[in-house]
């Protein structure tokens, strides 16, 4: 088996590399091409030049060449050398040498052989790079040779030939100079290059990176994240893409866990009302008879006072069990709702009539404020008294002697559906914060005498409706309950 080697490199990474490495490549190949054109082009240049100096000189001692004048002619050229001409020699028309500086007369291979052929015509050249080379110590030169015809006035036939030899000391400087410029260039071009690459990689892989990241979250179960990429294109598209299947994801988990919540509610409140049920049946005819019995004994006035006293104890005993009895039943009833359009506000002035004599009784001053031109809802009017009734109730139980309750009842707008809200608040003692969550549990009660189903049953009312009950209290300062009811009008 063979055993690879991975190596985890970042899209980034790769991304610039490939880019670096393409830009390099073809970088080099560029300056290749423009250094050759360029270096051409020099070398094109020297040998025009080479070519016109050739034909001054061979113009300046045209007299003197035809009238064979080796004098004359040697003389002339010798006085024409420099640094930069290094050599010149005429041939006559047999292409053997007739005059030529001392300098080169050394150089055999050069100085004994004309390039041009004797049917060269007016406008021939020959031109080649060469080296000075004699083969013991003395210096090696670097030259272009140029040779061209020499003709005399109105003849086609070539009297003989100049050949000229330029040093190529300046122009291999300059051509030096001319790559170093061109490498200077490249290196400035490639640095822009790939400080480029770097500053285009870094805008292209921090959005997908993002991204990652973004999923590696929602893989963990965290849906909260938003990613903020904001750009144009395919990968902004991408990002809004996600932002919107993770809020939609959130969503969903939301609702997923809200219904089982509900769920487990819902069983919850089944099988307590199912055992509630059978508990409050078992009960209820041996307590009728107990109370029938206890009644007898009244009626026959056999008592003493003492003994009616203890039968009176027991009754008002009864009479507890009784209420509670009613409760469980009433809370494991599983009823119907019996709907119609009703105001709320007819229904809380029946809720307030049912509670003056407790209201008076705690000397609670009630104020009651209703919106003008409320839509009637459709609601169970008995199940929503009850809940108000409920609620007052605990109100009524939890202010001090004289407290004080408000009642509002106002239409509100929430997500463009229409809601009517009625507020119930005291200024009792309040609730703790711990307590709150455990309030609308069923038998959850604070009272001695408490049975702690009111608000259990106000809830299951309230959901049975679709609509919604929540606690806002205070410790010290009072509680207050909102109660949302859809308000769905004709
Ligand atoms: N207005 C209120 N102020 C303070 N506490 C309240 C108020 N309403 C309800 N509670 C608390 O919620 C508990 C549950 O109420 P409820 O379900 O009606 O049962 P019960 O009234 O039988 O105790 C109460 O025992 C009480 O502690
Ligand atoms: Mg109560």
């Amino acid at each position: 088996m063979k055993n690879k080697i991975k190596w985890n490199v970042s899209l980034r990474t790769k991304l610039s590399v490939s880019v670096i490495l393409m830009l390099l490549a073809q970088t080099v190949f560029i300056l290749f091409v423009i250094q050759s054109r360029e270096v051409q082009a020099i070398y094109e240049e020297q040998k025009d030049k080479g070519i016109l100096l050739a034909k001054n000189i061979a113009q300046e001692n045209l007299q003197a060449f035809i009238r064979w004048d080796f004098e004359g002619v040697k003389e002339s050229i010798e006085r024409r050398i420099d640094e930069k001409l290094v050599y010149v020699i005429f041939y006559n028309r047999y292409n053997r040498p007739f005059v030529a500086n001392d300098f080169i007369i050394g150089y055999e291979d050069i100085y004994q052989f004309s390039n041009l052929p004797a049917s060269a015509k007016e406008g021939d050249s020959f031109s080649k790079s060469r080296k000075l080379d004699k083969g013991d110590n003395s210096p090696i030169f670097s030259v272009v040779e140029i040779e061209v015809p020499i003709f005399l006035p109105e003849s086609p036939v070539k009297w003989g030939s100049i050949n000229i030899g330029l040093s190529q000391d300046d122009i291999k400087a300059e051509v030096q100079k001319t790559r170093l410029l061109l490498v200077l260039i490249g290196f400035v071009g490639l640095l822009v290059g790939v400080l480029g690459v770097a500053w285009l990689t870094r805008k292209i892989t921090e959005p997908i990176k993002k991204l990652v990241d973004g999923t590696v979250k929602i893989s963990r179960g965290d849906f909260s994240l938003k990613i903020d990429i904001d750009s144009q294109d395919e990968i902004g598209n991408l990002a809004k893409g996600f932002n919107e299947m993770s809020r939609k994801l959130l969503l969903f988990k939301e609702r997923v866990e809200d219904a089982n919540k509900k769920l487990v509610q819902v069983e919850k409140l089944a099988s307590i009302g199912h055992i509630s049920a059978g508990i409050a049946h078992e009960i209820r005819n041996p307590l009728t008879s107990v109370k029938l019995n206890i009644q007898k004994l009244f009626e026959k006035n056999i008592l003493s006072e003492a003994e009616k006293a203890y039968l009176n104890i027991s009754r008002e005993g009864i009479a507890v069990i009784e209420k509670f009895i009613k409760e469980l039943l009433n809370f494991a009833r599983v009823s119907e709702l019996n709907l119609e359009y009703f105001s709320i506000e007819q229904i809380i002035e029946g809720s307030l009539k049912m509670m003056a004599d407790l209201l008076e009784l705690k000397e609670v001053k009630l104020e009651s404020y209703c919106q003008k031109g409320l839509p009637e809802v459709q609601v169970d009017a008995d199940k929503i008294r009850q809940v108000i009734l409920n609620i007052i109730q605990n109100s009524c139980e939890a202010v001090d002697k004289g407290g004080k309750i408000d009642i509002d009842v106002t239409r509100i707008s929430i997500q463009k559906e229409s809601k009517i809200k009625i507020k119930i608040s005291d200024n009792g003692p309040g609730i703790p914060e711990k307590d709150i969550k455990d309030i609308f549990e069923p038998f959850y009660t604070t009272k001695a005498q408490g049975i702690g189903l009111g608000l259990a049953i106000a809830l299951k009312i309230i959901e049975q409706h679709a609509g919604s009950i929540k606690v806002i209290s205070q410790k010290g300062v009072g509680t207050s309950f909102e109660i949302l009811i859809p308000c769905n009008e004709e």
